[in-house]
């Protein structure tokens, strides 16, 4: 198999031709896709037809998958794969807005996950895009003060204050007493060092980050919301409009992403989300 990858316009994203997902994958491909998920932090896969199982054998070749702390949004025939679907299919419950703001995923729990690949199965002629934030270029261009303030702080990361929030407006689930119990803070560096590349991250965002650890609430919240809005400047932004049968795996140690509204009263958006687990980082960049 022969692949190609393009770099879309002036981005952190590659498109990659040349391969059929749905095919057990020799050595040579999966390196070549781990290369150039290195070299770009985000993959694009167009015109791919894949059968559940298919989605989890590819999702399985980067590493252990993990599924997710509300088990509603999984499908039950496959409990790696979390769907985000506004009709509820596959037996799942409808979620409508459950990617729609910015977020890396699961960066609540210890060890966050290194990527996800997300399937387009049915998506709207118009809306519902996914955003993607370089992260690694939110940090590098940070300015030398900021830096300093951040560079050896952790920040508290919990998914509880997310969940209640949609649960509000979105009609969510009562949370079970097991799911509080596991929604606990968990602390990451800021500036996050990625673990292979070594190169660092911002690694705050809107849906699961609660605090940075030694300011009080104000100037917390003032530099989170800094850094959030320094994050999404257009030049490190990548919208992807989806085409039915797109795939797009990222590296969500050094991005985050939203995604945009749609008129879901007229159409369907369904996707599949595998995601693959995180390795615990060094402890240095722990302490
Ligand atoms: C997600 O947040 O993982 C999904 C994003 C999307 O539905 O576009």
């Amino acid at each position: 198999m022969t692949l190609s990858v393009t770099k879309i316009g002036n981005t952190f994203v590659g498109e990659v031709e040349g391969v059929d997902l749905s095919k057990p994958l020799d050595d040579q491909t999966v390196e070549d896709i781990c290369q150039a998920w290195w070299d770009n932090s985000i993959l694009v896969f167009r015109d791919q037809d894949l059968t559940q199982e298919q989605h989890v054998a590819f999702s399985g070749q980067f590493g252990e998958l993990q599924g997710h702390t509300v088990k509603d949004w999984l499908l039950p025939t496959h409990p790696e794969i979390l769907v985000l679907s506004n009709r509820g299919r596959g037996g799942v419950k409808p979620l409508e807005n459950g990617g729609a703001y910015w977020h890396s995923d699961i960066s609540y729990e210890a060890v966050p996950p290194m990527g996800s690949i997300l399937y387009g199965l049915t998506v709207p002629p118009e809306g519902g895009d996914t955003l993607y934030a370089d992260m690694y270029a939110a940090y590098e261009t940070l300015d030398d003060e900021t830096k300093a303030l951040i560079d050896e702080r952790m920040a508290i990361h919990n998914y509880k204050h997310r969940y209640m929030m949609m649960a509000k407006g979105d009609k969510r689930p009562e949370p079970t007493q097991e799911q509080l119990a596991e929604w606990v803070d968990v602390r990451h560096p800021v500036a996050l060092a990625h673990p292979d590349s070594g190169r660092k991250a911002l690694f705050v965002n809107e849906g699961f980050t609660v605090a940075v650890e030694g300011l009080d609430k104000d100037e917390s919240d003032a530099l989170l919301q800094k850094l959030y809005a320094h994050s999404v400047r257009p030049e490190f932004v990548y919208a992807h409009k989806w085409r039915p049968h797109d795939i797009v795996m990222w590296d969500n140690r050094c991005t985050m992403h939203s995604a945009t509204p749609y008129d879901a009263e007229t159409y369907e958006r369904t996707m599949h989300r595998t995601t693959i687990k995180g390795s615990p980082r060094r402890q240095a960049a722990a302490a």
